[in-house]
């Protein structure tokens, strides 16, 4: 696996996709999820086990305390709500550039054929499309499967040329209740009519993955969601991901760490039929349907009971993340102490 981070180009981009404004409910739960967090952090560990992301913190601390840097994240998220068509080709040339920059350094984008099926792409998010753009060119006689969420519900807009070998789909991925397993809606839930029926036939499976879908502000939805929906897209991304890779195929997902920073991971050779993967499906799954229909309650205890793994998570993995982090972190902070509004406050 490898974790990616393009340049100032990348910092810019997950800045343009921000998360749902807070509302009282979602403060409430914020709260829980701030006390299971806390309670699991990754943060003192990689605070104590590396220097670089000590070093991102540090000028972290410095941003968020300069006024420059809320009127200049506050720019940048009147620029995401906007869907004219020069945002659009702002952010469909900026997505190329990542793009492309996560070829390069990974050939990510190139399927590695096992025998004579035609390459097979899905897209869980893809508006505007530049990956799929990418990876459809990359892969000559491929074919695509991509979802996206309409426009007349906040998505972007598809920039992916007509005539692409490509199957496209809008909705909500978050609905896929049947593909995440639940076949019977609770009577009286407040999307009853929203959820979806299945979408992807059984044992259907993709070569590459691509699942960097982000939560949009202007997406409408009821307000039960806003707190969880990052929850609920990461999860249905993940869960379903895995679930039609096809064993030895990539993933691009992307990571959201910390606030405001994020980056690329791209997964290799995934053996998506393992136990191990069989299982974290089903705890994806879990999450989503808690995240969907449970309580408050219910839903804190849910996220407390599947984050309880973390300690034995870093024991596994926490050296392998320091590693794969420590490029990144530097080039995060890097990025952040040259931000103008960093230049600014000096
Ligand atoms: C970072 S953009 C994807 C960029 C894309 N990979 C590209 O290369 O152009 C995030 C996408 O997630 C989509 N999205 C967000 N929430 C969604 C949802 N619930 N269902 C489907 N798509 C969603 C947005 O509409 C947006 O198109």
């Amino acid at each position: 696996m490898e974790a990616f981070d393009s340049s100032q180009a990348q910092v810019e981009a997950f800045d343009l996709l921000p998360d749902s404004q807070p509302n009282d409910r979602q403060l409430m739960e914020n709260l829980m999820e701030y006390h299971a967090e806390k309670r699991n952090s990754v943060i003192p560990y990689l605070l104590e086990k590396s220097p670089e992301f000590r070093e991102l913190s540090d000028v972290r601390q410095q941003g968020w305390e300069t006024p420059e840097g809320d009127k200049y994240f506050a720019s940048l998220r009147r620029n995401a709500d906007k869907s004219d068509e020069k945002t659009s080709t702002y952010f469909h040339n900026l997505m190329k550039t990542i793009g492309y920059e996560i070829d390069r350094a990974t050939n990510a984008f190139k399927i590695q054929q096992v025998d004579s099926t035609p390459p097979a792409i899905l897209d869980i998010c893809m508006a505007p499309g530049a990956f799929l753009q990418i990876a459809l060119k990359k892969n000559p006689g491929s074919h695509a499967l991509a979802f996206s969420l309409p426009v007349s519900r906040g998505g972007y807009r598809s920039r992916l040329a007509s005539g692409s070998n490509t199957k496209r789909v809008y909705l909500d991925v978050t609905m896929l209740a049947a593909d995440m397993g639940m076949d019977q809606i609770p009577e009286g839930h407040e999307d009853a009519e929203n959820f979806l029926p299945r979408q992807f036939e059984e044992g259907q499976l993709f070569d590459l993955v691509i699942c960097d879908g982000q939560v949009l502000r202007q997406h409408l939805r009821g307000a039960y969601r806003e707190s969880r929906q990052a929850k609920r897209l990461v999860t249905t991304q993940l869960a379903l991901g895995l679930q039609h890779v096809r064993p030895g195929g990539t993933m691009i997902p992307k990571k959201g760490h910390a606030k405001r920073s994020s980056f690329y991971m791209v997964a290799t050779d995934i053996q998506s039929q393992t136990p191990e993967a069989i299982e974290a499906i089903k705890r994806w799954k879990r999450i989503w349907r808690a995240a969907t229909f449970d309580s408050d309650e219910d839903y804190g205890k849910v996220i407390l009971d599947e984050d309880s793994s973390i300690e034995t998570l870093l024991e596994d993995f926490g050296p392998e993340l320091v590693k794969l982090g420590k490029a990144i972190w530097k080039i995060q902070a890097d990025a952040l102490a040259q931000a103008p509004f960093m230049k600014k406050s000096k």
